[in-house]
């Protein structure tokens, strides 16, 4: 590798210069292998947080990052897809996704992430199952994908490890909000995976990574056209999280609701989101379905339990024991003070609520209460009467109370009727984008 100044790099990105691909490349490489110091990464990433990187700087940042680790490799077969989730309350679609992509013959490495802050993260959730191993090897993710057909785990160290390093820096340097770090470090992980197609739900509204609709449709553009550069058919869907999705948050609430739709009586909106997002992987790989067809195909493996079986497969290779009950705290009822229309259900607060009862984390080691979590009966746009029950916090004894009044005030309830929620905003493809 030839030396490049650091401090010359730092220099021309903090002034506003577009880097060169061999500057990217030699500074990230010198980061990976230890000869470039964490305090010079930490100027870099704050110089890139504040002016930002055009496409060809972040697909090169991309593609170094992804090359600091190895890359999953697969005998010829069924194509491999995924879908990642930028992350919003209640969200367990990953759990019913995979399996459910799986029984439609297609196959699924999902490598994921754990939960810091107010959303959960999909290994956490799959943790509430007895049992449950989430770290793998690649090897072991491998044979599984290919006997099972999915997988969902943790990434491993040998996976994008610039990442995880960066990420760790970026954590306490306040350099995590900036659109070509994080499509570098999404995708970096991702196209570890060697998938042939990706599908992203970017989402929006509140409790979520980037609550403003325009920044997550630029966080989209920015993810589909690095990932298309890169060579992985890729399109994104903008969802609206200014509810939960479901009616369940709370790590073995969100597991038996995404049991549920995996057995075609899951709620409505999951379904929607489910579908919507798998249509988008079946049509790329049998372009004699169109989206309606697909999600009719899928609609069917929800219905004729081949999806649930495929669920109880990846849960069984991967030690998870679904005949033993997931534990869940005894519940107190919260009831509205008012009437009138329910018009936002504000995730922020319902996602702090559940980290004061020991449902999420403050801190990356903090220790997660699988059975703490909040009911929710209402969906935005349905009336609601006074006293009427709106949710049910699951809680260890004492600790529900601490949180009822913010539970209630998560639901805004106004006077007039308030406009139709929309839960799927748009769609980003690479032809939209160019
Ligand atoms: N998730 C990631 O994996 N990386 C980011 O930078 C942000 C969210």
């Amino acid at each position: 590798m030839h030396f490049v100044i650091p401090a010359k790099v730092i220099a021309r990105k903090r002034d506003g210069h577009a880097l060169s691909a061999d500057e990217i490349a030699k500074f990230v490489d010198g980061y990976s292998q230890g000869a470039i110091p964490e305090y010079q990464m930490a100027a870099f990433a704050m110089a890139v947080c504040i002016r930002g990187m055009n496409l060809t700087e972040t697909t090169v940042l991309t593609e170094r990052m992804l090359k600091s680790g190895d890359r999953l490799q697969w005998s010829p077969g069924a194509p491999k897809v995924d879908k990642h989730s930028t992350g919003g309350l209640g969200d367990k679609v990953s759990l019913v996704l995979a399996p459910l992509l799986a029984s439609c013959g297609l196959q699924v490495p999902m490598v994921s992430g754990r939960g810091l802050g107010i959303t959960g993260g999909t290994l956490d959730k799959l943790q509430a199952i007895p049992g449950f191993r989430t770290n793998l090897t690649i090897d072991q993710i491998r044979s599984q994908v290919e006997a099972v057909g999915c997988v969902i785990c943790g990434t491993t160290t040998e996976i994008a490890p610039a990442d995880r390093k960066l990420y760790g820096l970026r954590d306490v340097t306040a350099t995590v909000p900036s659109v070509p770090l994080i499509t570098a470090s999404i995708l970096s992980k991702k196209l570890a995976e060697s998938i042939d197609s990706l599908v992203l739900d970017v989402k929006f509204g509140s409790g979520t990574f980037m609550e403003d609709p325009t920044a997550a449709r630029a966080l989209a553009e920015s993810l589909v056209q690095v990932a298309e550069r890169l060579g992985v058919r890729t399109t994104a869907l903008l969802s609206n999280m200014n509810q939960p999705l479901g009616y369940s948050i709370g790590h073995s609430l969100e597991v038996r609701e995404a049991i549920n739709a995996l057995q075609g009586v899951g709620p409505e909106d999951l379904r929607i989101l489910v579908l919507a997002l798998g249509a988008e992987l079946i049509c790329r790989h049998d372009p004699s379905l169109d989206a309606d067809q697909a999600k009719q195909k899928m609609d069917e493996k929800l219905k004729d339990g081949s999806a649930y079986e495929k669920f109880s497969e990846m849960v069984s290779a991967q030690g998870g024991d679904l005949s033993r009950d997931l534990p869940v705290c005894s519940s107190t009822q919260v009831l509205a003070t008012r009437a009138g229309w329910l018009a936002d259900v504000d995730g922020d607060g319902l996602g702090h609520a559940m980290i004061e009862i020991g449902g999420g984390r403050r801190l990356m080691d903090d220790v997660i209460d699988y059975a703490a979590g909040i009911e929710l009966f209402a969906k935005t746009g349905e009336w609601i009467d006074k006293d009427q029950p709106i949710a049910l916090v699951h809680a260890a004894p004492g600790k529900a109370a601490t949180v009822t009044s913010q539970v209630r005030e998560a639901f805004i309830i106004v006077e007039d009727e308030p406009s139709e929620f929309r839960l799927i905003a748009d769609r980003v493809s690479i032809e939209d984008v160019g």
